[in-house]
């Protein structure tokens, strides 16, 4: 049977990483990967997240399964934190999943139960996983522009144009916030438009949002998503807690199901809880644990808070300081929207060949679209990224 498999294309984000590691030089730089690294190049755990633990360990006395949804309350925290009182609680089905990635796969699976007709629209580019699980699922996707090249910033006519062609019953994949891999994202007033187009033709949004408190704060990247999940008869969110609680490997995701017709959530509730029997059972609860006592907790959500904020405001600098650098020696202001984008990522907009060409000559690691992680430099590295762009002729 093995002998009938075939090699699979490496996830390339990952594949980076190895070579990365494998590279010798001692100046290289990663910007690959999308985990956040403070000034000293540490992915931390956060104080409060660190205190949870502590408390969990002195406090648990069981093991033992919790619920196929995972624990009521940590779905109930995590609809707090993203949805505020857009919508209440009687109109949310919600699952805790592996990881944001198990909400978006939970949430494909939900649509291919509920519709198998659907198709996908994803934004060209999206996260290369999107796709590679749609592919795999054999879900028809399609994909609507979204960036444009020249001003890096969203070709929303384009977008538009593009979902012209959805019909009743087909999903629209949208990040939340903090757009990943282009770092560019919808204004209040083109969300309101999307919505609206959705409304008219009856098509369902899904909204992958991993970098809540990535982009211009807890709130404000909540807006968005408060805004469809509000106006939308369907919805679906697949969240992730890895980045703004720094708990990668605790894969602690939550898929939510949102409606205005009530009546629907004792049965789409039992489907999304099904789905999880299906394919592995109870979902992890250590995470889930951790982010409920922190959200829960005044003096542990309030440090957590800052430390979020801390996080953001430092990658936010070392976006102004590198469009300042390139500015200074370029002489224009053309990667002036670098100190534009938000969230972990920024597209360069260049081609394979110069990135390849800053990994060969530089030892800058960033993915082959040229996504770069801001998080991945510090005020010493952000010159020599820089000079190197630069250099290279970008
Ligand atoms: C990324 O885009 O780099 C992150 O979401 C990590 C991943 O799993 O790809």
């Amino acid at each position: 049977m093995f002998d009938r498999l075939n090699e699979l294309p490496a996830d390339k984000i990952l594949a980076l990483g190895a070579a990365f590691k494998a590279d010798p030089r001692p100046e290289k730089i990663d910007l690959g990967v999308g985990v956040y690294k403070n000034p000293e190049g540490v992915t931390p755990i956060m104080r409060a997240v660190k205190a949870a633990e502590k408390r969990l360990w002195e406090e648990e006395t069981t093991k033992a399964y919790v619920a196929l949804a995972g624990d009521p309350a940590y779905a109930d925290a995590m609809i707090a934190l993203i949805l505020g009182d857009a919508v209440t609680r009687e109109h949310i089905a919600a699952i805790a999943t592996p990881g944001g990635t198990g909400a978006v796969r939970q949430g494909f699976d939900l649509v291919k139960m509920a519709n198998p007709d659907a198709r996908v629209f994803v934004s060209d580019p999206t996260w290369p996983n999107h796709l590679s699980i749609l592919k795999h699922m054999k879900m028809e996707t399609i994909q609507y522009r979204y960036f444009d090249d020249e001003t890096r910033g969203v070709d929303f006519g384009g977008m538009m144009e593009d979902l012209a062609q959805i019909r009743a019953g087909d999903i629209v994949l949208l990040h939340g916030c903090c757009h990943n891999p282009t770092g560019a994202n919808l204004n209040m007033v083109e969300w309101k438009a999307v919505v609206e187009h959705l409304n008219a033709v009856g098509a369902i949004p899904m909204i992958d949002i991993a970098y809540q408190g990535f982009g211009d704060g807890l709130e404000q990247d909540a807006e968005a998503t408060r805004f469809v999940a509000a106006n939308c008869p369907e919805v679906l969110i697949a969240a992730s807690c890895s980045k703004n609680f720094g708990i990668y490997r605790e894969r602690t995701g939550l898929l939510m199901a949102v409606m205005q017709d009530a009546s629907r959530n004792k049965i789409t509730q039992g489907s999304l809880s099904y789905l999880n029997r299906q394919n592995y059972s109870f979902p992890p609860d250590h995470g889930a644990k951790l982010v409920t006592m922190v959200l829960t907790d005044e003096a542990l959500r309030a440090d957590w808070k800052k430390e979020l904020e801390d996080t953001r405001l430092t990658m936010l600098e070392l976006r102004q300081q590198l469009a300042d650098e390139l500015q200074r020696l370029t002489g224009s202001d053309r990667f002036g929207f670098i100190a534009q984008h938000r969230g972990m990522f920024s597209r360069l907009g260049t081609t394979p060949e110069m990135v390849e060409k800053l990994r060969a000559d530089h030892a800058i690691y960033m993915v082959g679209d040229s996504r770069l992680n801001i998080a991945g430099l510090n005020q010493r590295t952000v010159p020599i990224l820089a000079k190197a762009i630069v250099d290279c002729g970008i």
